[in-house]
């Protein structure tokens, strides 16, 4: 299959759904191979069915983030079955609830856990194979609770602001290698992951949750799913060979306010 990616073994975490889901789908369609890594096997199932049906190349590997043995072992596997990564699309992620005074300690450990421990750690799985092979791409998920204070965000906003920071780190260490490493910052999309905050946002109201969050934006919208994941594919293929360490934000222009 020509594409964008045509000859790629590319690893989509948080595959299942999602802005990952998107991802994983546009990733094959541009010629990947692509390992939908996701906790939630069903979901990651679901992806790569889809992912089948049109006719591309995708497996579903099961695997906790946070846990360094259980990735090693997917990462393996991925190279097993499909060959070196050549593409990281670091994605799975989650929120978290309160300010710096009512945050819980659980939730923070858990977002720091996700959001920081997972991303280095699929990071370092993946750049261990582009290293050896001298080349690969690798993109971590930030957000604008990187650059801009979230209200009632603590933990996440802290988590994405470490993710901004090691994207910058590793690009200094693996540009020699042939490795590029880029962080995208998206601005709200909807989806599964932000549903709890909007209606938390909006006093228990979804409707009015979304209303104030898309008043935040001057492009009059929030974001959607596949148009992350455009950004994701660029910075993914060679039409980005000169970025490394480079921070996209894709926020419909929430954070140049
Ligand atoms: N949706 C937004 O508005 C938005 C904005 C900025 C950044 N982001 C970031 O984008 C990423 C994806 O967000 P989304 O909205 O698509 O979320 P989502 O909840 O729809 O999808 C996240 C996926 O990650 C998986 N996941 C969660 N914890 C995991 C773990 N420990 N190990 C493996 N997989 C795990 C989930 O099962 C899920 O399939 C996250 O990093 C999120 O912080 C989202």
């Amino acid at each position: 299959m020509a594409g964008r990616l045509a000859g790629r073994v590319a690893v989509v975490t948080g595959g299942g759904g999602g802005i990952g889901g998107a991802a994983a789908k546009l990733f094959a369609e541009e010629g990947a191979a692509v390992a939908v890594l996701d906790v939630a096997a069903a979901a990651a199932k679901e992806t790569v069915d889809a992912i089948q049906q049109a006719g591309g190349t995708a497996i579903a590997v099961t695997a906790d983030i946070t846990d360094a043995r259980a990735v090693d072992a997917v990462f393996d596997r991925i190279e097993r079955e499909l060959g070196s990564v050549g593409v990281l699309y670091n994605n799975a992620g989650v929120n978290s609830a309160g300010s710096v005074v009512d945050a819980e300690e659980d939730d923070w450990d858990r977002c720091m856990a996700v959001n920081v421990k997972g991303t280095f750690l699929c990071a370092r799985a993946a750049a261990r194979q582009m290293v050896r092979s001298g080349k690969g791409s690798i993109v971590n998920q930030g957000s604008v609770a990187a650059l801009v204070g979230v209200a009632n965000f603590a933990a996440y906003c802290a988590s994405k602001g470490a993710v901004v920071a090691l994207t910058r780190s590793m690009s200094v260490d693996l540009a020699p290698k042939g490795v590029r490493v880029n962080a995208i910052c998206p601005g709200t999309v909807y989806t599964p992951l932000m549903e709890p905050m909007l209606t938390a946002r909006g006093g228990g109201d979804l409707e009015k949750g979304l209303a104030m969050t898309t008043a935040k934006y001057p492009i009059g919208r929030l974001g959607t799913p596949a148009e992350i994941a455009n950004v994701a594919l660029f910075l993914s293929s060679d039409e980005a060979a000169f970025l490394t360490g480079s921070v996209v934000a894709a926020d419909g222009g929430m954070t140049s306010q």
